[in-house]
């Protein structure tokens, strides 16, 4: 029996095409005297954050932006991790600042982000930055649905009266994702850990993005015919093996386009976040198109 198959969103390849322009732009701007550069600060020894850090300051280097990785024990107090935060605020090589998360628990997240200028709030974390996306005025949006959202571009996807439902509804990922489909038009749904019946509203779907970090939460029974599927989760299943919230093998079955897990989202986040980083070193330059 033949199968229908979905087509695969490349995220390694998109990335790969954004981040040409990217260090091209990183070419001329540089020719003008500025490097766009990012501060990234590490509190603790989160194994997963080292590797997220390492690869962000990585990415950097690769498109010919400077980048500095701040180490702190996790001892570091909230004191001096805001004092950090405010000398970057007031460095002029530094356009973008990212606090990696999570921090240690004596320090209050929500105020450390508060405190990072917006203007060099690349990672969209910021009250300001969630406002301005909330009322579609310029700022920077959160890396992984802003990625997302060009993943849907690549594909020449018009989301115009279009119903996306959105599992998952984090600060980070699903309540900007929703912002960002509605700011397109569609017809948004967000459903989450408190909703009845997931598979009703996901039937329904043009585009389905899969945000809470849970295999298996979607599967091929739970997607109409010809759907978009984004896959924004990083799991891991009973083999060790990296494995995404998206039941793949059943999903792409059925669905029209799909994300992989590995080499989806995951790659687009890291490219946004340079893409943040160089349209703030272009703002700073009085150079920027607004967003
Ligand atoms: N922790 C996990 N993902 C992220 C991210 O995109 N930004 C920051 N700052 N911390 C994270």
């Amino acid at each position: 029996m033949t199968q229908a198959t979905a087509k695969l969103i490349d995220g390694n390849a998109l990335s790969a095409k954004l981040r040409t322009d990217v260090a091209q732009r990183v070419t001329a701007l540089k020719a003008k005297g500025v490097t766009p550069g990012l501060a990234v600060i590490l509190v603790g020894e989160n194994a997963a954050s080292q590797v997220y850090v390492r690869n962000k300051v990585k990415s950097c280097a690769e498109v010919g932006m400077h980048s500095v990785l701040e180490r702190y024990d996790a001892s570091m107090t909230e004191a001096d991790l805001l004092a950090r935060v405010d000398a970057l605020n007031h460095d002029a090589s530094i356009h973008g600042i990212l606090v990696q998360l999570p921090l240690p628990a004596h320090i209050d997240a929500n105020k450390v982000i508060e405190f990072i200028s917006p203007a060099k709030d690349v990672d969209g974390f910021h009250i300001a930055s969630a406002g301005a996306l909330m009322v579609g005025q310029p700022g920077f949006w959160p890396c992984t649905p802003y990625g997302c959202m060009k993943m849907l571009e690549s594909i020449g996807y018009a989301l115009r009266g279009k119903h996306a439902v959105v599992i998952g509804r984090s600060n980070i990922v699903g309540k900007p994702m929703a912002m960002m489909l509605l700011q397109q038009s569609a017809t948004v749904t967000i459903c989450h850990s408190a909703t009845p019946d997931l598979k009703a509203h996901t039937l329904q779907a043009d585009v389905i993005v899969a945000a809470v970090g849970k295999r298996n939460v979607l599967t091929a029974d739970m997607v109409k015919p010809g759907a978009v599927v984004l896959d924004v989760g990083m799991n891991r299943n009973d083999e060790g093996k990296l494995c995404g919230d998206v039941d793949f093998d059943g999903v792409s079955r059925v669905a029209g386009y799909i994300t992989p897990v590995p080499g989806g989202v995951g790659p687009m986040t890291i490219t946004m976040l340079l893409v943040n980083t160089l349209e703030s070193a272009e703002r700073a330059a009085g150079e920027a198109p607004t967003a």
